[in-house]
């Protein structure tokens, strides 16, 4: 009989529970013997009480044991990398990342989310693609890495069950936004699907789970800690997100931005964050190159078309149509004009994330069902010289009355100035 009720009430009132109570509520709740709402409660006691260093460790564990372990290095045969991110509005980086680095010859194989609250997730934009398989099974997705290069996929019945489970929890009971809950998360994932290498981009700012500096270094040194114990090499690059990432914000739309990146079309801080990332990722890789050479490699993948190449195999591997014209268009298109010349001074990455969750690219409760092709592009971002009256962004409905409702939204989220704000760049700081 486990004692949830116990266990809950312990944590709420701020003691330690040890590793063999954690990995008794985690693998209860896989079970089906401790029911969401007791999880629930649970994740809301963490939220305010923390978890301890060895607690997050042990409940990192936990979730680990909640289903199978890949050991891709023994299955490949040489290092495979991955990178995730923590989440963020507009953050399709490992769309373009994967393609690169796996181009370049270094094999990268990862397990993805879905949209928590106001951010996307890359299993969403994927399965905007028409066709594209997120569940693989562990043979299917080392087979796929070995043959292909590349696979990303979701957390099947096998791997990291706990963290499908609790991901979509905490999705709709607030609790996303806790340094342990989400480091045991990401690292869960991370180390069973078995990567040597990550990379992580821990996002800070408005739209971001962390708001500040401070906090996100703390998540980043609680990742790099759990992925020492694990034996990986980590790499955490800090990334500004108080503005979306890219243009696109939204399914079908980032997966578009995604191909004309790819194309080397893509917007600069966007461009500037995927060539940083790759970067690492090829320097953390087993072709012995410096960060020079690898940033060298990676344009020229995109330069020589190889990494286009690369992200139509993947996805057509994966049962996927590749053909951009195949994704999904929304029926309603609408500009939002500059109501005054100037710059503009801030976008707030939150209330852009929100107007395209409120479209129905995300999901407001567990249960609704994604609109792929809705969503926001944001013409101009901070630092955009703009004209009274011009388009500064669009906005991708299904119908008439979200889009008026997201119009709003998205001119609420912008401010102007007559003066150009100080520019700031995409990556902030580098952990690891
Ligand atoms: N990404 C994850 O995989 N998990 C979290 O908790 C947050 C972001």
């Amino acid at each position: 009989m486990i004692r949830a009720a116990e266990l809950i009430q312990r944590k709420r009132d701020g003691e330690q529970l040890d590793p063999g109570e954690l990995r008794e509520l985690v693998l209860g709740y896989v079970r089906g013997e401790v029911p969401d709402y007791q999880i629930a409660a649970f994740c809301m006691a963490v939220y305010f009480r923390g978890l301890s260093p060895a607690e997050t460790f042990a409940l990192t564990e936990a979730m680990i044991a909640s289903g199978e372990r890949i050991d891709l290095h023994a299955a490949i045969g040489r290092p495979v990398v991955d990178k995730h991110s923590t989440g963020g509005v507009g953050d399709k980086t490992s769309l373009a990342v994967g393609p690169i680095v796996a181009a370049c010859g270094v094999p990268f194989g990862k397990m993805s989310g879905r949209g928590l609250g106001h951010t996307g997730g890359t299993l969403d934009k994927l399965e905007s693609i028409p066709g594209f398989r997120v569940e693989l099974s562990p043979d299917e997705f080392v087979a796929q890495v070995r043959d292909v290069g590349l696979a990303i996929i979701g957390q099947t019945a096998n791997l990291v069950p706990a963290d499908k489970l609790l991901y979509g929890l905490r999705d709709v009971t607030a609790t996303v936004d806790n340094v342990s809950l989400i480091a045991s998360s990401i690292m869960s994932k991370k180390i069973a699907a078995g990567a040597d290498a990550i990379v992580l981009d821990v996002k800070v700012g408005d739209g971001a789970f962390m708001k500040t500096l401070d906090d996100a270094r703390a998540l980043a040194e609680v990742m790099l800690e759990l992925g020492e114990r694990a034996g990986r090499r980590v790499v955490c690059v800090l990334t500004d997100m108080d503005q979306p990432l890219g243009s696109a914000v939204g399914n079908a739309l980032e997966i578009r931005e995604t191909i004309a990146t790819l194309r080397g079309e893509g917007p600069d801080d966007f461009n500037e964050l995927v060539a940083d990332a790759a970067a690492h990722l090829l320097t953390l890789s087993d072709l012995g190159v410096d960060e020079r050479e690898a940033r060298a490699r990676a344009r020229t993948a995109i330069r020589d078309g190889s990494a286009l190449q690369m992200y139509e195999r993947w996805i057509a591997a994966q049962g996927g149509n590749p053909a951009e014209d195949a994704l999904p268009t929304a029926g309603v298109v609408r500009h939002v004009t500059a109501p005054q010349d100037g710059f503009v001074q801030s976008l707030g990455a939150i209330a852009i994330g929100t107007a395209a969750l409120r479209l129905g690219a995300g999901r407001q409760t567990k249960d609704d069902v994604i609109d792929h092709a809705v969503g926001v592009r944001c013409l101009k971002k901070r630092g955009d010289a703009v004209a009274s009256g011009e388009a500064i962004a669009e906005v991708h409905a299904r119908d008439d009355r979200s889009a008026d409702e997201a119009v709003d939204r998205v001119l609420a989220a912008y401010t102007f100035d007559t003066e150009a704000p100080p520019r700031r760049p995409i990556v902030l700081e580098t952990l690891g």
